[in-house]
């Protein structure tokens, strides 16, 4: 088992319970005599185990009968091209907000397929915030709206969402921060999700996408990238990532077991409350993004100078915490507090930092 609070951003820290019944499990699912990694995907018992995650993840975020959900690979990255090219027809524009090198890529990929607009963009700012959603220069008849729910390199998130239409639904990348807090399905045409945050492991991505938009898809669409193949075959088109599928559905059932949604959100505010004040408690830590703006997820911070900030991750590391590094392309350091980081781990991470303070300040 872990022995360190692991602040990575993903692949982050998975719930020490699911851990656990993962182990006690591995070699034996369900008295069968061997391992669920070993069970054909077209087996009784995967089947089980696909129909209880989905099951899951549409009673969290009560997903009606209009929507599929899916489990695909090729990751969030894969949904970045996935999107336009079964979503964006040659007459119509997409809009993108640009709030980070996530929506940077989505942009990239959806302009090799099609017409896009960038509708507000923080990129002048160092993505320091979300732009304000009033400010926002929308397509008319737009194809959709695409937007990076939380920054994980920048740490911000929205906390409101533009309303959309279901001929210009909302889009949303939702990698690092899905079932982090309740939501309202019927606001968005199509969500997606790298697992590797908040869900489970790497190798498997959720998608969410609402069946009025299944009409725009162009035929021929290569069958792997055709979101069609992928309801029909109900995800088992070709094998899919059985043992992350298993821990999405440990994952969901944990989230159950603790009060769904709502109080997950509320440890969640909890453990960003207690971040934030510490960081803005005095001048010695302080947090480049706008407070209107800031993440529950992945809370970016800096120290006076880039040496503190070195011997800083340094002896979090000798004290047993890990993954505190800004990512590589902006510096400073970062907490990635996903929904299995512990109340706990947080406080121990402040304590650090009182101390670290006491010391270096
Ligand atoms: C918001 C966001 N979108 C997309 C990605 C890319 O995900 P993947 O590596 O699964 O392609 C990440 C990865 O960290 C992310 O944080």
């Amino acid at each position: 088992m872990s022995t360190v609070y692991n602040f990575n951003a993903g692949p982050s820290t998975l719930p020490r319970d699911v851990m656990e019944i993962a182990r006690d499990e591995f070699l034996n699912y369900d008295n069968l005599g061997y391992s669920i990694m070993e069970a054909s995907h077209r087996s009784p018992e995967f089947q089980n185990v696909i129909d209880t995650a989905e099951k899951n993840i549409r009673s969290l975020l009560n997903i009606s009968d209009d929507y599929s959900v899916l489990f695909l690979q090729g990751g969030a990255s894969t949904q970045f091209s996935m999107v336009p090219v079964n979503l964006l027809s040659t007459t119509q524009t997409a809009d993108y907000a640009q709030t980070g090198a996530w929506s940077e890529k989505a942009i990239k990929e959806a302009q090799r397929c099609g017409s896009v607009k960038i509708v507000a963009s923080s990129k002048d700012s160092n993505y320091n915030h979300i732009p304000e959603i009033e400010s926002w220069d929308p397509t008319e008849n737009n194809g959709y709206l695409h937007i990076t729910s939380n920054n994980t390199i920048f740490g911000t998130q929205f906390h409101q969402f533009p309303k959309c239409s279901p001929e210009s639904p909302l889009i949303a990348d939702m990698s690092s921060d899905i079932l982090s807090r309740k939501l309202d399905i019927n606001e968005f045409g199509l969500i997606y999700a790298g697992a590797q945050k908040n869900l489970g492991p790497s190798g498997v991505t959720v998608v969410i996408i609402n069946k009025n938009l299944l009409g725009r898809i162009p035929k021929n669409l290569p069958a792997m990238l055709d979101y069609n193949t992928h309801i029909k075959s109900t995800s088992l088109y070709n094998t899919p990532p059985t043992f992350a599928i298993y821990i999405i559905m440990l994952t969901t059932n944990w989230i159950i077991k603790n009060g769904g949604l709502a109080n997950i959100e509320e440890v969640n505010n909890k453990k960003a409350q207690l971040l934030y004040d510490k960081i803005d408690t005095g001048d010695f830590y302080s947090c480049p993004v706008e407070k209107a703006s800031r993440s529950k997820m992945n809370v970016c911070f800096r120290l006076p100078s880039e040496e503190l900030e070195a011997t800083f991750l340094k002896s979090a590391k000798d004290e047993g915490m890990i993954g505190l590094k800004g990512h590589r392309s902006v510096g400073g350091t970062r907490a990635s507090i996903y929904n299995a980081m512990p109340l706990d781990g947080v406080q121990f991470l402040v304590d650090f930092m009182s101390n670290f303070e006491k010391k270096n300040g």
